[in-house]
């Protein structure tokens, strides 16, 4: 008799433990290494990589950044939540590494595809320096206003995290309909006593970046942590693909996508509602 082997997907999505994924909404969510993963995904498919690494910061020294991310993120008052990967590179390995993800993107990106990185003063210039040595175009920066963060007397508030912008290739700007002129400087609330991850996006923000424009239809984040990509890419009825390492990461991703309409903006606590509103 022939003796039968079972090879298990490397890929599957968590949702529907389908591949390819059956979600009707079209967001798939995979637990995985993201270099594994996407090596697995089929090229030329993305018109928009909006995500969120870690940043390997939170800190002057290499013994700063290992500590973690619990010690680095988390906040006393607020309840515990997990640590998450990935954190504590040196900074040659972290350019190293970013070189290496964001090459695998751009495997994956259609000409003309968007990028957006998140990173924060520590690494912005590792990270403008790695999306172009992966092959990307830059186009400049966002800035995530948080509004509020820790006062330092005697110096300046660290109060934004930049959006490093980029294209493959020239940028599609043809279609009018639909687009936006978005701000370069966003305005949101890191509302940090509902977060489910310790260095979550608001929902709101990662719905401005996709809503830019109507042709990223097809969203990559290859490090999704609690999922707000994907719930602001399902509130836009966009198709998203997330990536995750952490299975608990991945569960939360998958369960903030249970409701079909969009989880309510949160409403300012302490302050907030006093501060001045740009946008
Ligand atoms: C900064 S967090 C992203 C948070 C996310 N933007 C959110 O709103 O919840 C980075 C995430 O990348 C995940 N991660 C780290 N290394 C990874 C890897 N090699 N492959 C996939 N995910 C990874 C971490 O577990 C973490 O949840």
């Amino acid at each position: 008799m022939t003796p039968t082997t079972t090879t298990t997907p490397a890929v599957v999505c968590r949702r529907c433990n389908a591949w390819p994924c059956t979600c009707p909404d079209g967001i798939t969510v995979i637990c995985g290494d993201t270099r594994r993963v996407l090596a697995d995904l089929t090229p030329g498919q993305f018109d928009l990589i909006a995500t969120d690494p870690p940043y390997s910061s939170g800190g002057q020294f290499r013994g700063d950044r290992a500590q973690p991310t619990s010690a680095k993120y988390n906040r006393a008052e607020y309840e515990y939540r997990p640590d998450f990967a990935g954190d504590s590179r040196d900074q040659r390995t972290y350019l190293l590494w970013s070189e290496l993800w964001l090459g695998d993107c751009l495997r994956l990106a259609a000409p003309g595809c968007a990028l957006a990185v998140f990173t924060d003063w520590r690494q912005l210039s590792t990270v403008t320096d790695a999306i172009q040595v992966a092959g990307w175009v830059f186009r400049g920066l966002a800035i995530w206003d948080k509004v509020q963060t820790r006062p330092q007397k005697g110096w300046f508030r660290q109060d934004s995290e930049f959006i490093v912008l980029g294209s493959a290739g020239p940028l599609d700007r043809s279609t009018k309909e639909g687009a936006k002129v978005s701000p370069g400087i966003f305005r949101h609330f890191p509302n940090p006593n509902k977060r489910r991850h310790p260095t979550e996006k608001p929902v709101p923000l990662m719905a401005d970046i996709i809503g830019t424009s109507p042709n990223f239809q097809n969203i990559l984040d290859p490090f999704a942590g609690a999922g707000s990509t994907g719930r602001a890419a399902k509130d836009l009825g966009r198709k998203a693909t997330l990536v995750e390492i952490s299975p608990e990461f991945a569960d939360l991703a998958a369960d903030g996508l249970r409701q079909d309409v969009l989880l309510p903006t949160p409403t300012p606590t302490t302050g907030e509602k006093d501060a001045p509103r740009l946008f």
